[in-house]
């Protein structure tokens, strides 16, 4: 049989067999009612899925929004609180610095200091300690490390990191440096100043707390300190 034959035994075939056979339209219409129930199921689970799948984002979206908003709302309250501590903190501030120290003074463990670095005409020592003088003050003396990185952290917030004038001079006896409070340079803390020479009689304080024998003729910047 070629292929010529076989179509024709199939269209030959076709309405015979549809004529003649109610139980294979039967087998058919039942076949079609089950594929349309399962079509009609699976369409039906395919939609409650998608509704699902499209309802379940919405829903994490929902979740995120309320917790997103939630969080908003918190910033914003910590926002709130943390400008009113600030407002707060500056109105402290203001007030301490009235009671404590003069305006241009900084406070730092119950006492104040006065860097003239921008703020005064550089001065020789002697000068510099007259100026703190007049404002009950005296170039500073350092008693402890904490208050040496203090000063340190100060000269280091300055666009060029000065050396200054403070309390020490070995004008009374050469090689003996003394404090303007009369105390002898070691009985605070352990340091020493270099460079020490005959005709550098006054010390400057520079980076890392050290402390360099200059002429007192010379003009810089200094620290003046009294207690709060
Ligand atoms: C500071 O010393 C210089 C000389 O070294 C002197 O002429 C001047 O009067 C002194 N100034 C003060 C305020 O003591
Ligand atoms: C220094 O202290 C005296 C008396 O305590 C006061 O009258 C004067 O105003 C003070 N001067 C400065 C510059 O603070």
């Amino acid at each position: 049989m070629d292929l010529r034959d076989q179509e024709e035994d199939a269209a030959r075939e076709t309405p015979a067999d549809a004529g003649c056979c109610p139980k294979c339209q039967m087998t058919a219409r039942v076949a079609v009612a089950l594929s349309t129930t399962f079509l009609v199921m699976g369409l039906f689970l395919c939609l409650i899925m998608f509704v699902r799948w499209t309802a379940a984002p919405e829903d994490d979206h929902l979740v995120y929004k309320t917790s997103l908003k939630q969080q908003t709302e918190r910033l914003q309250q910590c926002q709130k609180e943390r400008h009113d501590l600030t407002v707060m903190l500056h109105t402290a501030t203001r007030d301490s610095r009235c009671s404590l120290c003069p305006d241009g003074w900084l406070w730092w463990r119950s006492h104040c200091y006065f860097f003239s670095v921008g703020v005064q005409e550089n001065l020789r020592w002697n000068e510099s300690a007259e100026f703190c003088w007049k404002h009950n003050s005296s170039l500073a003396v350092i008693t402890d490390s904490a208050e040496m990185e203090f000063i340190q952290s100060v000269m280091r917030s300055f666009p060029k990191f000065p050396f200054l004038w403070v309390g020490l001079t070995d004008t009374q006896q050469e090689g003996r440096w003394q404090w303007s409070d009369g105390t002898d340079i070691q009985d605070h803390m352990s340091l020493t100043v270099e460079w020490d020479a005959d005709h550098r009689d006054c010390a400057d304080l520079r980076g890392g707390g050290s402390l360099f024998a200059a002429s007192c003729e010379a003009y810089g910047p200094w620290i003046c300190k009294k207690d709060s």
